[in-house]
């Protein structure tokens, strides 16, 4: 039983993830217990997960095998547990993950089909043992809107990124069945609110939660 809490930010390219995770990263920054939150994001987030990053995301050259994809988003969820969001729970802190399992559910599962959604979360019981969020903020958005939106980006797209509406929509029926089958742990926000909006929400949700990390 880990001390901490451990909170994910799931849904599909563009629901705005990043966005939300920025606001609470500044609300968190005002807090005079800050050190006690840890932000962290899939993948990467060690020197060896960044670079393996590049290889996953920005790597055309010689684009790997929907195999090969999936097992590399596998080996960087193992270094950031045991090096990051591990030491963290087990020191009592809140560990905030820009994607986590239901990613690879979701994308390598559903939408590439590599591996059905029962042997991903299989071999992530294999890689990760026990640990799950303890909160997921699923905002999500359909694949449509997501694409208006990405349209309006200003930076450029990565590999994933440049899927068709198609993947898109079998991400979105990933993120669905997980959070179907992990209810519990699940919050699902209407993406489509403002982002003041779906913070303030957030917000909520995280005082009624955890209402010792916010003083
Ligand atoms: N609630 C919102 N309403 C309208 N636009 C938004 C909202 N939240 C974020 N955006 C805009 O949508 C775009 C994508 O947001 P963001 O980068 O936060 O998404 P993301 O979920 O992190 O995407 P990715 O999976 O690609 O990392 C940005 O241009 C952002 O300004
Ligand atoms: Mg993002």
């Amino acid at each position: 039983m880990n001390k901490g809490f451990f909170i994910t930010f799931e849904g599909g390219e563009a629901c705005g993830k990043s966005t939300q995770i920025k606001m609470l990263k500044e609300y968190i920054q005002n807090l005079p217990n800050k050190e006690k939150f840890l932000f962290v994001r899939e993948p990467g987030g060690t020197p060896l997960t960044e670079e393996i990053r590049k290889l996953i995301l920005n790597y055309e050259i010689d684009k790997p095998l929907p195999m090969t994809e999936l097992l590399l988003f596998c080996a960087t969820r193992v270094e950031n547990v045991e090096k990051l969001v591990l030491p963290a729970l087990n020191n009592g802190k809140v560990v905030i993950a820009d994607r986590f399992y239901d990613s690879t559910i979701a994308y390598q599962g559903m939408a590439r089909n590599i591996m059905n959604s029962e042997d991903i979360l299989q071999l992530t019981k294999k890689i990760i043992g026990n640990l799950k969020p303890d909160l997921t903020f699923y905002l999500k958005i359909s694949p449509e809107e997501a694409f208006k939106r990405k349209k309006n980006m200003k930076e450029g797209l990565d590999r994933i990124e440049k899927e068709g509406l198609e993947f898109h929509k079998a991400v979105s029926k990933g993120y669905d069945f997980i959070s179907s089958i992990e209810k519990e742990r699940f919050y699902i926000i209407d993406a489509t609110k403002s982002p003041d909006e779906i913070f303030d929400e957030i917000l909520k949700v995280l005082k009624s939660k955890i209402p010792d990390y916010f003083l």
